[in-house]
Parts: structure tokens; sequence; C-alpha cells
């Protein structure tokens, strides 16, 4: 199993009912049955093909009545019981919908989004969640933020819903990030003002950061 899905097994509690939204091949939640890291999970996915393979996957660790597998576009299908879920591998954008039309009052969402980071933290606050935990993990060169989101209130900077809760343990990712901009601010041409003010912006965000 990936680092990602290694890490978002640490954030699960023995107590909590698990849905695995997105679950492809069902690694993640075939580890969570294998290491009893709780007692209740069900592997879901909106493709027939993924469920398929994750079907398989389960049944040759032997794990059929561990888990529960269920065909559903994001939480419609899902056991009005559970209340945590993790959504990894999906755009903002898929996930913000999925939360929006959920029928189940979720606790505790675990989130690891491809994109749109700062859009998700905030347009989560709309929907009532507040940013609780945030690790960044790297995996195959790339950077995975996951996030906890709980109904629990929480006040979130301007910078924190930027560029996440800080930690000594993402300084790398803050220095890839502070190169990252750095790169893109030196291609934009000098007429571009207000890419160039929000660019910079960023990047200030970036090193109160790394100079905590
Ligand atoms: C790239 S895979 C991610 C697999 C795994 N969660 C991970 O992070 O490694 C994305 C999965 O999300 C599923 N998916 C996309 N939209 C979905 C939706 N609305 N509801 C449930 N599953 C969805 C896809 O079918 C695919 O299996």
């Amino acid at each position: 199993m990936n680092n990602k899905l290694l890490k978002i097994a640490t954030l699960i509690n023995i107590d909590d009912k698990v849905v695995d939204i997105g679950c492809d091949h069902g690694y993640l939640s075939i580890y969570l049955a294998k290491n009893k890291i709780c007692n209740k999970i069900i592997a879901s996915d909106i493709n027939e093909n993924a469920l398929n393979n994750a079907i398989g996957n389960i049944e040759k660790e032997r794990l059929n009545n561990k888990i529960k597998v269920i065909i559903s576009d994001g939480l419609q299908n899902i056991d009005k019981d559970i209340d945590t879920a993790v959504i990894a591998g999906m755009g903002t954008n898929t996930i913000l919908n999925i939360i929006k039309n959920s029928p189940i009052d979720i606790k505790k969402y675990i989130i690891s989004s491809n994109n749109d980071y700062e859009l998700l933290r905030r347009k989560m606050l709309d929907y009532g969640y507040f940013l609780h935990k945030e690790i960044v993990v790297k995996d195959n060169n790339k950077y995975y933020p996951i996030m906890v989101f709980t109904h629990e209130q929480k006040e979130l900077t301007d910078i924190e819903l930027r560029l996440g809760l800080y930690s000594i343990e993402n300084r790398d990712y803050y220095n890839y990030l502070n190169n990252k901009y750095n790169k893109i601010i030196n291609t934009i041409p000098n007429n571009h003002n207000n890419k160039i003010i929000e660019l910079e912006s960023i990047i200030k965000d970036i090193n109160n950061y790394l100079n905590r």
C-alpha cells in the first residue's frame, strides 16, 4: 500500500465506522481489516469495474465477512450508521459534490484531494466542517496533503486556509511550494500586475511558515 493510504490509516480509530469512497482496488479497506484498525468498514466506488477489482482482492485475503462492498455515487447508498468517510484520489470539485449531496451526517472526513486545496478548506466551512489536522505525505516524488475535517468549531486564519495547518513535519512541502511559486512568478509578464501581486502574497505566506 502507498504512503498516502498508510498515513490515512493512522487517522482512523477503533470505534470509527468507516466508508472508503472511491476505494478502487480496496487496498485501504483491506489494510484496515487485516490490522484490526476499526470494526466497521465499507469499501465503495461508483465504478463497477473498480469495485470488482476490490471484491477480488478482498476475497483473496478472505476478508469478505469484515468488509462490506457497496456500489455508490459518493455517500448515496451508504449505511446510515457510518460516521467516518475517507475520500482520496479525486479532484476537489468531485469531493465537494459528494459532501454537499451526502444524505448522512458524517462526523469525520479524511480527505486527500488531487487539486485546489485552498478551495477545499474554504468550502468545507460552508458545509459546517473545520480543518483539524493536516499532514503532507510524499509518494513517488509528489506531495499529498491529507486533511481531517470535523464539526468541532475552530478558528482558522487566512494563511491556514491557504496553506493548511502549520506543522514542522511539513517543512519539505513548504520548501517545495516556495520553489514552485518563485518559478511561476518569474514567468509572468511584467504587465500582469494582479497575478504578480497574488503570487507575491502566496510566497509571503509560505515564507511566514518557513521562518517559524
Ligand atoms: C484514483 S482512484 C483513488 C483510489 C484510492 N482512493 C486512492 O486514493 O489511492 C479514484 C476512484 O474514485 C472513484 N470515484 C470517482 N468519483 C466517484 C464518486 N462520485 N463516488 C464514488 N467513487 C468515485 C473512481 O471510480 C476511482 O476508482
